[in-house]
């Protein structure tokens, strides 16, 4: 199979999903089948092996095999890992580290998180995690590329982004990639009708509530005490404030300000104590009191 056919076989595998994520966003279809997502991925990148699984994470090289490498670029629940440990470990053989620091996030979770924020035409966005990109251009094909504003804090990543954008979108405009730290967010453009993370926060930064329009949507992968990433996606209040709920689980890796642990109840959690137990021949129910 071609790029093209396994694109609209990874778009018919996406529809298969729960959730119906495209079904009601016909415009993410389209970007999805029209965006070369290969342009963005890198030539070497790891594939992380199956959860469970021993063994280092094997490294899939494009000049190696053209067709291994494509193929995963198409699997739906794949992510290809395209940096790890900041850079420290090489993309030059299999991977010991799990320690992953960016990535190109499997296509399914791309739709979920585009579908759950709903951008609509003309509006202002702001991405924090720019990574390969891919995102990005996806974001310019709904709401015009000059109104997204995509952060990267690794500035090797920034220009890598900066210059694939260039190449794809050719003679018209491309989003501006901005090197820095995506937890203070960009006032220049400010205020942003959405906002979306593709790093994952213990805490939602201040910044990004200061530069939300009112009726802004915020979507962020957020660190739980679940064992688990969940996505939360906030609709800010126009007085500096936002709520909103968990719409699924996920996996992502951490905001880089945000990677040392901090207690639950520090940034809002309940804890254990905080939970009734009921357990009687109705079965049992934990719920906070
Ligand atoms: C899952 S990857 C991004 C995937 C990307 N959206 C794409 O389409 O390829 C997360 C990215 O967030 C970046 N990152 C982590 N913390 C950040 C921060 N505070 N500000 C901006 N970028 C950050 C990482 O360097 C990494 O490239």
């Amino acid at each position: 199979m071609d790029a093209t056919e396994l694109r609209e076989r990874c778009a018919r595998q996406i529809d298969g999903f729960s959730g119906g994520y495209f079904t009601d966003r016909p415009w993410l279809r389209e970007a999805f089948l029209a965006v070369p997502r290969e342009h963005f991925v890198p030539d070497r990148v790891w594939r992380p092996r199956p959860k469970g699984e021993a063994g280092p994470h094997p490294l899939l090289d494009r000049t190696a095999d053209p067709e291994g490498w494509l193929g995963a670029v198409y699997e739906p629940t794949t992510p290809l890992i395209t940096q790890i440990e900041d850079g420290a470990v090489r993309p030059d053989g299999p991977a010991e580290s799990s320690e992953f620091t960016s990535s190109i996030s499997c296509s399914s979770v791309v739709v979920k998180m585009l579908h759950h924020l709903d951008p609509q035409e003309g509006d202002t966005v702001l991405e924090i995690g720019t990574g390969t990109g891919y995102n990005a251009v996806l974001l310019a094909a709904r709401v015009g590329a000059t109104n997204v504003v995509s952060m990267e804090i690794q500035p090797d990543i920034a220009e890598r982004a900066a210059r694939t954008l260039r190449q794809y979108r050719g003679d018209r405009d491309v989003p501006l990639v901005v090197a820095g730290d995506g937890e203070s967010g960009y006032p220049e453009r400010a205020p942003y009708d959405r906002i979306i993370s593709t790093a994952c926060v213990r805490e939602v930064p201040p910044a990004w509530l200061e530069q939300a329009a009112p009726g802004a949507v915020i979507v962020t992968p957020m660190v739980t005490p679940f064992a688990v990433d969940a996505l939360l996606r906030l609709v800010a209040d126009g007085e500096g404030g936002a709520a909103g709920s968990f719409v699924t689980v996920v996996s992502f890796m951490r905001a880089r300000g945000q990677r040392p642990y901090r207690p639950w109840s520090e940034v809002g959690w309940f804890t254990l104590r905080d939970l009734d137990v009921r357990v009687d021949a109705g079965g049992q129910r934990i719920r906070l009191h």
